[in-house]
């Protein structure tokens, strides 16, 4: 038999690239690849890409450029791009950056071990289909080989919201959701290599409709199927839109007891006027009131978020308006960014906030976040949490994991393993972590 050789997969983006490298380097396992964590010794060098702010995708460029070398040392090294940029700019990458041998995009990386072969007779090739095949039963069934605890789980891919602002729509294409039986046979395989808490992933997540025995389900429906499954202790969900939240969904989150306490749930801005020209078809007003109704199942849910600001023609007033919001909502964790102009979108031909501005305010939006997450985090002291072990900790016996809220947790002289869930009193709350002890 001859050597493997070697696939090194480097992830931008979200948590659905993460997924879509596992998968990729799973069908290339195929094809005799192991993954490598360094490229220097790689036959194939694949970039998992997201085209979400013009920095992300920028920094494709600037990481092809430095493989320059490795390619003259080794002239067989492959060069793949996959993900969103190859889906947004396609041939544009090879023109732009003649080491790429490979273009593929999200929605048609099952064919990889065709386009490997093709690659390496010597022939550049390019696939960002949306084929009408499901890519997920093209792939081979998932290896059997023993994996950490937590794992992400595709349920929904595509958007059909078009958020004035978001590429999205055009990289990953219309809203798809897979059919639940083949959820479900997945997370039993994952909860058979030792998984023990599975995020469901879609870009809508919480749009999901995908077929069920008896017609389609809901994502609660599903949550529900998945709750049955031994072995897996723990479910959440991301990313949800306000529009989706079903009344389904807010009752599992207070009936449901392997769904953690937790729901990115995000909102973008405050103003009603922004909101509109982002096209999000909600109001402040009405993401209120659902945070209220989510609460009033589950009182003490985590609420995570997303904000832009500087989006084309946000006024100081309008600015005022999202800070006002987050006072309200209180949220335990967040994600802000600045706007970035993304061409094709609708709103890249509009009248932009003036940068110096939107710094700004993005560092004003960030000390309030930084604060209230820092207060619900400590908010945890005294209370007594499941946490589920992930790895060792950098001193002799300790453990780190994370509770059901998601925060970090470190136990000194800790006898739990990779993949327990104990009961941790919490001690202590430092800057990005929790302390705590086990019990019993
Ligand atoms: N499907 C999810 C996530 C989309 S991308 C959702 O609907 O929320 C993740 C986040 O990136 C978005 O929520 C938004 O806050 C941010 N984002 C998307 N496009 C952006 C842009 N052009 N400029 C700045 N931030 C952007
Ligand atoms: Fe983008 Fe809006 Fe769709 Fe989220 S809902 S992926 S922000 S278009
Ligand atoms: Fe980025 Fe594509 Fe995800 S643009 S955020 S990798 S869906």
């Amino acid at each position: 038999m001859s050597a493997p050789k070697k696939l090194y997969i480097k992830t931008y983006g979200c948590q659905m690239n993460v997924y879509d490298s596992e998968r990729m380097a799973e069908t290339l396992g195929g094809q005799g690849y192991v993954e490598t964590k360094t490229p220097d010794d790689a036959d194939m060098i694949l970039l998992n890409t997201c085209h979400i702010r013009e920095k992300a995708a920028e920094k494709v460029y600037s990481e092809l450029g430095r493989f320059k070398g490795l390619k003259a040392e080794k002239p067989d090294l492959k060069i793949g791009v996959a993900g969103c940029v190859a889906q947004a700019e396609g041939e544009e990458i090879m023109r732009r950056q003649p080491l790429v041998d490979l273009v593929v995009g999200p929605q048609s990386y099952h064919r990889l071990p065709e386009m490997e072969a093709k690659a390496g007779a010597g022939e550049k090739v390019l696939d960002t289909d949306f084929p009408e095949e499901d890519k997920f039963e093209k792939l081979k069934r998932r290896p059997k080989a023993k994996r950490g605890p937590t794992a992400f789980l595709t349920v929904q891919e595509g958007c059909d919201k078009f958020c004035a602002f978001c590429v999205v729509p055009y990289t990953r294409g219309a809203e798809v959701s897979r059919p639940a039986d083949r959820i479900l046979r997945e997370a039993e395989d994952l909860v058979e290599r030792g998984v023990r808490e599975i995020t469901l992933l879609g870009q809508n997540v919480n749009a999901y409709h995908g077929a069920g025995p008896n017609g389609d389900m809901t994502l609660a429906q599903l949550i529900w199927e998945l709750d049955k499954v031994e072995g897996l202790e723990r479910i959440r969900f991301t990313t949800s839109h306000p529009n989706d939240m079903m009344d389904d969904l807010i009752e599992a989150h207070g009936t449901c007891a392997k769904l953690m306490p937790y729901l990115h749930l995000p909102v973008q801005a405050g103003s009603d006027k922004i909101l509109k020209r982002m096209n999000r078809s909600h109001t402040a007003e009405s993401y209120i009131r659902l945070i209220e109704r989510i609460r009033a199942a589950r009182p003490d849910i985590l609420i995570s978020g997303d904000f832009i600001v500087g989006f084309p023609e946000e006024t100081e007033e309008d600015f005022q308006a999202t800070l006002d919001l987050v006072e309200e909502v209180k949220y335990g964790t967040a994600y802000s960014f600045k706007y970035s102009t993304r061409p094709g979108t609708p709103a890249a031909e509009r009248a932009q906030v003036d940068p110096k501005e939107a710094d700004d305010r993005l560092q004003r939006l960030q000390a309030l976040l930084t604060r209230q997450q820092r207060e619900v985090q400590d908010s945890m002291v005294g209370r007594e949490l499941g946490v589920l072990f992930e790895k060792k900790g950098r001193f002799p016996g300790q453990m780190v994991g994370k509770s059901d809220y998601l925060h970090a947790v470190h136990v000194a002289d800790c006898d739990a393993e990779i993949g327990d869930l104990r009961r941790v009193r919490i001690v202590s709350s430092g800057a990005n972590s929790l302390a705590g002890e086990l019990i019993a």
